[in-house]
C-alpha cells in the first residue's frame, strides 16, 4: 500500500476515512493542467501558503482554526501557519511547517518532529518555514508559481504567498490560479465520496431537527441542535456557513442568521420555519435547506407554496445534465415559479410577458444555486471570458457557465414575500399590472420556502447528494412519528 493511501484522516467512530491520496490525486491533476498551461517553464514550482492561525481581535484568544480552502485542496493539512510547495515537473511535494518554540510543548502541547507530518500528510518532504528560501534555492525552480486571484462571488483577491527572501526569486502570481480554479471546479471519485458524507450527516441532522422542533421554542435552539448532532455523530467540527434558521417572516430573510438577527425569534404555532444549515467535514461543505410548517401540518397556502417551489426544484433537477446552460435552469426555475403562482391567482396575464419584465426576481431574488466544494459557495462560477447575465435575479447567480460532469452543485429555488420587493414591484407599473394585490396581500408576512439539494452532475443527469423528506405528504408522516431518531441533550424551552 502507498504511503498516501496509509495516510489517513478519521476522527473515530462511524466517521469517514479520507485517505491522504486526496490531495496526492489533486496535485496530480494540478501539475498535468500546469504542464499544459502556456507561460508555465520548465522548473516551475508552485508555492501555496496555508491559513495562518489569528487571534481575537487585540487580545490573545485564538479564534478556532480553519484553513485556507485552496491550500486544504493541495495537501489536507489541518494545522495553521504553513506552506507548500510542488515541483510541477516531477510532482514532488514540500509541506513547510513552523518551527515551534519549546513553550508551544508546554501550552498546546507535543512538538512532532518532521517525520511525523511526513507519514501524516504523505508529502515526499517536509521543512522548516524558516529554512524555506533554502528549501526552495535547491529546487533551482525557473519559476515560482503563486496564487492570485479573484473570488467571482465576494470579489475578494486570494491571499499570495510571502515570506522573507521571496524576491530573490522569479515569481508569476497570474498563472496558477486560473488552473487551480479550474482544477477545484469537477471533483474526484475521492472528493464525491466526502461531500456524499457531508450531506448525510447533515440530512440526518435536518431530519432530526424535524422531529423536535416545536411552537415555543427559540430558533438559536434549532441552530444548536444541528451543529451538535453534526458534531458529535459526524466529527464536523464547523459548518458550513452560518445557520440559517428562520421562522414565522424571517423565513424570507435570504441569509438570516447573522449577528444582527441571530436566530433569536420564538417559534410560533403557524409559522414556517425555513432552515438552511450545512455541516463541514475536513473542510468539505454541504448546504442543505428544509422547509416545513413549526407544527407539522401545512396550511393550504403553505402546501401552495411549497409544491411551487418543489415543483421547480424537481423540474430543474430532470434538466440538469452535462452541457445545459445553468443560466437557463435559473430561467425554468423562474418560469415554474410564475406558473404556479398564475395558477394560485396571485398572478395574472401571460407568463412570457412576466419573464419578459423579471417577475421571477421579486418572488426569488437569490441564484438558482451554486458549485459546492471545500468553499460552500465554491470557486469557479465565472472564469475569464464568461460574463455575468445583468438581469434581476440572474445577477446573483453565482455560476454561468455550462453545467459539466463532476461538479457539485445546489439547486435551491425558493419562492419568498419580501415586503420590500413587493412594494417595489407594486410601485413599477411593468410588473404591477400582473399582481393581484388582494390575494398578495394574504402573504404578506408568511415568509418563504426554500428546497435546497446538493446534486453531483453525471454523465447523463445528476446524483441527489441530500436526502431527507421533501413532498408535502413525506414532511408531515415523517413530522407526525413521535419515533425519534435522536435524543437532544438540550431540553425545550417553555414561553
Ligand atoms: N446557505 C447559503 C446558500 O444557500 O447559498
Ligand atoms: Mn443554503
Ligand atoms: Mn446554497
Amino acid at each position: 500500500m502507498s504511503a498516501a493511501a496509509q495516510a489517513v484522516y478519521w476522527l473515530g467512530n462511524e466517521t469517514l476515512r479520507v485517505s491522504a491520496a486526496l490531495f496526492a490525486e489533486n496535485r496530480r491533476r494540478l501539475c498535468s493542467g500546469l504542464k499544459n498551461k502556456d507561460g508555465v517553464l520548465p522548473r516551475s514550482v508552485v508555492v501555496l501558503q496555508g491559513g495562518e492561525q489569528k487571534q481575537r481581535f487585540c487580545t490573545d484568544t485564538d479564534l478556532l482554526f480553519r484553513q485556507e480552502s485552496f491550500f486544504h485542496w493541495a495537501f489536507g493539512v489541518t494545522e495553521p501557519d504553513c506552506f507548500g510547495a510542488i515541483d510541477v515537473d516531477s510532482g514532488k511535494s514540500i509541506l513547510v511547517v513552523p518551527k515551534l518554540p519549546e513553550s508551544y510543548a508546554t501550552w498546546m502541547g507535543e512538538i512532532f518532529p518532521k517525520e511525523h507530518f511526513k507519514e501524516k500528510y504523505a508529502v515526499d518532504e517536509v521543512q522548516y518555514v524558516c529554512d524555506i528560501v533554502d528549501v526552495l534555492t535547491n529546487l533551482r525552480p525557473a519559476l515560482l508559481l503563486t496564487l492570485r486571484g479573484q473570488n467571482t462571488d465576494s470579489g475578494s483577491i486570494c491571499r499570495e504567498a510571502s515570506f522573507e527572501g521571496i524576491s530573490g526569486f522569479q515569481v508569476n502570481n497570474t498563472l496558477l490560479h486560473p488552473v487551480i480554479v479550474e482544477c477545484r471546479l469537477t471533483k474526484t471519485d475521492m472528493e464525491l465520496e466526502v461531500l456524499r458524507y457531508t450531506n448525510k450527516i447533515s440530512s440526518e441532522a435536518h431530519k432530526m431537527i424535524m422531529k423536535h422542533v416545536k411552537p415555543g421554542m427559540k430558533e438559536y435552539e434549532m441552530e444548536s441542535l444541528f451543529q451538535h448532532y453534526c458534531y458529535t455523530k459526524g466529527g464536523m467540527r464547523h459548518t458550513s456557513y452560518t445557520c440559517i434558521c428562520g421562522t414565522g417572516n424571517n423565513s424570507s430573510i435570504l441569509h438570516y442568521g447573522h449577528a444582527g438577527a441571530p436566530n433569536e425569534k420564538t417559534i410560533v404555532d403557524g409559522d414556517m420555519c425555513l432552515f438552511d444549515m450545512g455541516g463541514e467535514y475536513y473542510c468539505y461543505s454541504s448546504d442543505i435547506t428544509c422547509s416545513f410548517p413549526a407544527n407539522g401540518r401545512f396550511t393550504s397556502d403553505q402546501r401552495d407554496v411549497y409544491e411551487a417551489v418543489l415543483k421547480s426544484s424537481r423540474a430543474v433537477m430532470a434538466a440538469i445534465k452535462p452541457g445545459v446552460k445553468w443560466t437557463e435552469m435559473h430561467r425554468l426555475a423562474d418560469r415554474v415559479h410564475l406558473e404556479e403562482l398564475l395558477r394560485l391567482g396571485l398572478l395574472s396575464g401571460s407568463v412570457d410577458a412576466m419573464m419578459e419584465v423579471h417577475l421571477g426576481s421579486v418572488f426569488m431574488p437569490h441564484g438558482l444555486g451554486h458549485l459546492l466544494g471545500i468553499d460552500v459557495h465554491d470557486v469557479g462560477g465565472y472564469p475569464e471570458g464568461t460574463e455575468r447575465v445583468n438581469e434581476p435575479g440572474l445577477k446573483s447567480l453565482r455560476m454561468g457557465r455550462l453545467v459539466q460532469e463532476r461538479m457539485v452543485l445546489t439547486v435551491e429555488p425558493g419562492i419568498y414575500f419580501i415586503n420590500h420587493l413587493l412594494d417595489q414591484a407594486l410601485s413599477n407599473p411593468k410588473q404591477s399590472c400582473f399582481i393581484n394585490g388582494a390575494v398578495l396581500q394574504r402573504f404578506r408576512g408568511f415568509g418563504g420556502v426554500r428546497i435546497e439539494d446538493d446534486i453531483a452532475v453525471t454523465a447523463d443527469g445528476i446524483e441527489l447528494l441530500t436526502c431527507v423528506p421533501r413532498t408535502v405528504e413525506e414532511i408531515e408522516a415523517f413530522m407526525a412519528d413521535s419515533e425519534k431518531t435522536f435524543s437532544p441533550v438540550v431540553s425545550s424551552q417553555k414561553v
